[in-house]
């Protein structure tokens, strides 16, 4: 396979160095690219002292993130600001961050045009920052594609294009800063060059002097969030009077099962999800109902035990149910899935029957059903306040 350029001029007809097309058929959501001169003759859209005025309404979100080089330490105020806070602020290493400022400023806004390819619903906003020498946000990685437009000044970007490139953070920052960081790429981008980066490339820019940098930001919603939207836009019209029903229920064999015929039930009252796998679906529907409508959760003991101290202690006692917890178990292949207060625990159909079954357990009775692999479900019980132990009548 031929390498594409990860570096284009633009030219006047082609602001990408290339064709739309091609630009999303081989970089877009896949590569980086740097354009020089992508926005030639740049046009500062805004002034440092404009930002820093907008940075001070109530409204706008605004961010500013001091580095302390010596140290390697990095602290973030969040605005808004006021005069006095700019005023204390050091000559060097630091950046003002404001997000959305195409919604305060058309002149801002027109910048957007430039990404008319992309559909308008994908595009987040314009964040404008303005650093002072050596002043940036740190090595990090971003979830959504981004341009970066260098406006006034000189900026020098790093990148790696490495795969496998270590995404753990820092723990001593707020700022999600990536721990590792091994550039594979160092440009300085002039006014008017922009640097396209996918969403999960590390990079890190900083200021050579002080300059601005206008970051055209892309959304694009979690999976996550679509489901969640969704099954709420499903619910909504449903209102509250379809309920589950089941007028054919027959005698239960066991009370505390919840059974295939349930299980159907349940899939038929939303057959939105029908191709969801069973075993998926029960072990959602067990958390689910065994803490729906629940009016108290269960304390925590005071002291938790190991699982080899609660098999030394079992014998000769009672295991009472906190009347809170709510408990059910279904059939996970040859053993059982036992929920509790909308916790999931793996265990033998035995044990799972046992504790499911009854308000107050004898103690030899569940060491014997518990065998070794039933007492870490059991101290976890005892531990999340779910069963208590007490003495033996
Ligand atoms: C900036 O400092 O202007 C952009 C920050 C970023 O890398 O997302
Ligand atoms: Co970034």
């Amino acid at each position: 396979m031929v390498a594409i350029p990860i570096e284009l001029k633009a030219s006047h007809n082609r602001p990408l160095g290339m064709s739309p097309a091609r630009f999303l058929r081989e970089y877009w959501q896949k590569q980086p690219l740097l354009v020089r001169g992508m926005f030639a003759g740049f046009q500062n859209a805004l002034t440092p002292e404009d930002l820093a005025g907008l940075a001070c309404e109530e409204a706008a979100l605004s961010r500013i993130v001091l580095h302390d080089p010596g140290h390697n330490r990095w602290t973030l105020r969040t605005g808004p600001f006021g005069e006095s806070d700019f005023a204390t602020l050091p000559k060097t290493h630091w950046t003002l961050l404001v997000q959305d400022v195409d919604k305060w400023d058309a002149d801002v806004a027109a910048l957007l045009d430039g990404f008319g390819f992309i559909p308008a619903w994908r595009r987040d906003d314009v964040m404008v920052s303005y650093a002072t020498d050596g002043g940036g946000v740190g090595p990090h990685v971003d979830r959504y594609d981004v341009f970066l437009v260098q406006g006034i000044g000189r900026r020098r970007w790093r990148i790696s294009t490495d795969p496998g490139a270590p995404m753990d953070f820092r723990a001593d920052s707020d700022l999600k800063l990536l721990a590792g960081f091994a550039p594979t790429h160092d440009w300085v981008l002039e006014p008017g060059d922009a640097l396209y980066l996918p969403p999960g490339v590390p990079h890190e820019g900083k200021a050579l002097g002080e300059c601005m940098t206008f970051s055209i930001g892309m959304r694009a919603p979690s999976r996550a969030e679509l489901l969640l939207d969704f099954a709420e836009f499903l619910a909504e019209p449903l209102g509250e009077e379809k309920r589950y029903a089941d007028p054919d229920l027959r005698p239960a064999k066991d009370p505390g099962e919840i059974d295939a015929v349930a299980l159907r039930r349940v899939r038929a009252a939303m057959p939105h999800f029908s191709n969801v796998d069973n075993s998926v679906f029960a072990s959602w529907f067990g958390r689910f109902i065994t803490a729906y409508r629940a009016a108290h959760e269960a304390a925590p003991a005071a002291r938790p035990l190991s699982h080899a101290r609660l098999g030394g202690k079992l014998a000769g006692t009672r295991l009472l149910r906190n009347p809170w917890s709510r408990m059910a178990w279904t059939r996970h292949g040859r053993n059982a899935e036992l929920f509790v207060a909308g916790h999931s625990y793996r265990c033998t159909v035995a044990l799972a029957r046992l504790i499911a079954g009854q308000r107050d357990l004898d103690g030899d009775a569940v060491l014997a059903r518990a065998g070794k692999t039933g007492l870490p479900v059991l101290a976890a019980l005892v531990n999340a306040g779910h069963l208590l132990l007490a003495k033996r009548r």
